[in-house]
C-alpha cells in the first residue's frame, strides 16, 4: 500500500482525525484495542435504529431479522478463519472468556489429578490464570515452556516438556510485549505428534496476518473483537466440532438448552450450547462489518505494510543512544517494546502523551514475561495498518526530546 492509500484509509476511521492536547492524535497503543472505522460505527447505529429484537427467540420480523444478521455474522467469521463449519464459531465476551471456557469445559472433561497443561513464558495473563485456576482445583501442573533472550519460542524444549501427562498445549500465536510470532503450525504438528491437542491465542495475530484455522489444524483457536477495529464486548472461540461435540457446556442459561424441565436439561446443540443468554449480537453484526472491510483491502496487504512499518519504526528507533529493544525475534508482529537507559517507562509514556502519541507503558499484562526478562515494564508503541512513517517519525522525535530532556536535569 502506497502513501495515498494509506491517507485514504485513515479518512475511514473517525477519531484519527481527533487532537490530543492540542497535536493530531498519534495512536500506538493498537495492541491494547484498535480504532473503529466508520462501517463498524454505522452498523452499530443501524442494528439499533433498524433492527433491534432478541435473537432466536421471536416469530416476528424484527426478531427474524437481527437473528438472520447474527447467524451471517457467524459465517462471516467462519469465513475469515477458513473453519469448515460455522458450528465451529462459538461467540464469547472476548478471548478473555474464549480461552476460560475453553479451560473450564476442557479440564472438567478430561483431566485429572497429576496431569499437565503446557504453555510458553510469553503468555498474556489471559491465557495463564485460567489455567492455574484449573489447576488449583483439579491438581493438575501448570508447565512452562521457555524462550530465548530475542524473545523466541524455544520449540523443541517444548516439544521436550510434552509427557504422556500433557492435556493440552495453549500457546500465543503473536506475543503481545515481544511482538514475536510463534510457529504455531509447527508447534501443532509436534503436538499432535504426542496427541496433544492445541488452542492458539491468536488476539495478536487475526488483525495481522492470514489466519486459517484448517491449514493450521490447531483445535480451538481465540481471538477478540475490540483487536481486530470491531466494538468491543465480543470474542470468537473456534473449537473443531469434534472438540466442541465432547466438551461440556460453560455457562447455563437460555439459548444453550434444548429442554429443561426441574429433573433434568438437555443441551443444544453447536454452536448454541456454548451460548447462555442473549449474545451480543449488534456486536457480532459490528464485528463482520470489521472483517468485511479488512478483507476489502485485503489482510496480505496490510501485513505487507505494517511489516515495512515495524523495519522503518525500529530502525529510527534504535538511532536513539541508550534505547533497547525488549524482543528482537526473527518473526515479528508491528509490536516494539523499548527502554531507555536511565529513563522510566512510565515517564516516557506520560511525556509522549502530552505530545499526542498515545503509547502503552507497564507490564501489559505479562508479569511472569517480565520476571523472565528481568525488567518491571516497558513502553510499547504498536501499530495499525493506518499509521504512517510519518507517526513513527513522531514517535521518533518524542522520544528524543524525552531523552534530551531527561540528560539535561541530570547534568
Ligand atoms: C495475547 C493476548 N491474549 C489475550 C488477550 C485478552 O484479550 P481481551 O482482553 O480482549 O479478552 C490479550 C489482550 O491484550 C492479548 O494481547
Amino acid at each position: 500500500m502506497n502513501k495515498a492509500d494509506i491517507y485514504k484509509i485513515r479518512d475511514d476511521f473517525p477519531i484519527l482525525s481527533r487532537e490530543v492536547f492540542g497535536n493530531p492524535l498519534v495512536y500506538l497503543d493498537n495492541a491494547a484495542t484498535t480504532q473503529k472505522p466508520q462501517c463498524v460505527i454505522d452498523k452499530i447505529t443501524k442494528m439499533y435504529c433498524l433492527e433491534n429484537a432478541n435473537v432466536h427467540r421471536g416469530v416476528h420480523f424484527l426478531s427474524q431479522a437481527a437473528t438472520d444478521e447474527h447467524e451471517a455474522s457467524r459465517r462471516t467469521v467462519q469465513k475469515f478463519i477458513n473453519a469448515a463449519s460455522s458450528n465451529e464459531i462459538v461467540f464469547t465476551r472476548g478471548a478473555t472468556e474464549s480461552i476460560n471456557l475453553v479451560a473450564s469445559s476442557f479440564c472438567r472433561k478430561f483431566c485429572k489429578e497429576g496431569d499437565e497443561i503446557l504453555i510458553t513464558a510469553m503468555e498474556h495473563h489471559s491465557n495463564i490464570v485460567p489455567w492455574q485456576m484449573q489447576c488449583d482445583y483439579y491438581g493438575l501442573k501448570l508447565k512452562v515452556a521457555p524462550i530465548n533472550a530475542d524473545g523466541e519460542l524455544l520449540t523443541d524444549e517444548l516439544s521436550r516438556m510434552i509427557t504422556p501427562r500433557t492435556r493440552l498445549v495453549s500457546v500465543t500465536h503473536v506475543s503481545n510485549v515481544l511482538g514475536t510470532i510463534n510457529p504455531v503450525d509447527k508447534i501443532v504438528k509436534l503436538s499432535h505428534a504426542q496427541n496433544v491437542p492445541v488452542l492458539i491465542d491468536a488476539a495478536q495475530s487475526v488483525q495481522h496476518c492470514r489466519v486459517d484455522v484448517q491449514q493450521l489444524d490447531c483445535d480451538f483457536l481465540v481471538f477478540s473483537s475490540h483487536k481486530i477495529y470491531g466494538p468491543t464486548g465480543v470474542g470468537v472461540l473456534y473449537g473443531k466440532e469434534r472438540w466442541l461435540n465432547d466438551l461440556p457446556p460453560y455457562q447455563g442459561g437460555g439459548e444453550m438448552i434444548e429442554s429443561v424441565s426441574f429433573d433434568k436439561t438437555t443441551f443444544n446443540s453447536l454452536p448454541f450450547k456454548f451460548e447462555a443468554g442473549t449474545p451480543d449480537f449488534v456486536g457480532t453484526a459490528a464485528l463482520a462489518a470489521a472483517l468485511d472491510y479488512l478483507t476489502l483491502i485485503g489482510i496480505d496487504k496490510i501485513a505487507a505494510y505494517e511489516h515495512e512499518l515495524l523495519q522503518y519504526a525500529t530502525e529510527k528507533l534504535l538511532s536513539i543512544p541508550g534505547l533497547r529493544i525488549i524482543g528482537n525475534a526473527g518473526e515479528k508482529s508491528s509490536v516494539i517494546s523499548f527502554l531507555v537507559d536511565g529513563i522510566h517507562p512510565y515517564d516516557i509514556g506520560t511525556l509522549l502523551d502530552k505530545m499526542g502519541i498515545a503509547v502503552r507503558t507497564g507490564h501489559h499484562c505479562a508479569e511472569p514475561l517480565m520476571h523472565e526478562l528481568g525488567i518491571e515494564g516497558t513502553v510499547r508503541a504498536s501499530f495499525a495498518f493506518y499509521n504512517t512513517k510519518e507517526e513513527a517519525d513522531k514517535l521518533v522525535k518524542g522520544v528524543e526530546r524525552i531523552v534530551k530532556m531527561f540528560r539535561n536535569v541530570k547534568r
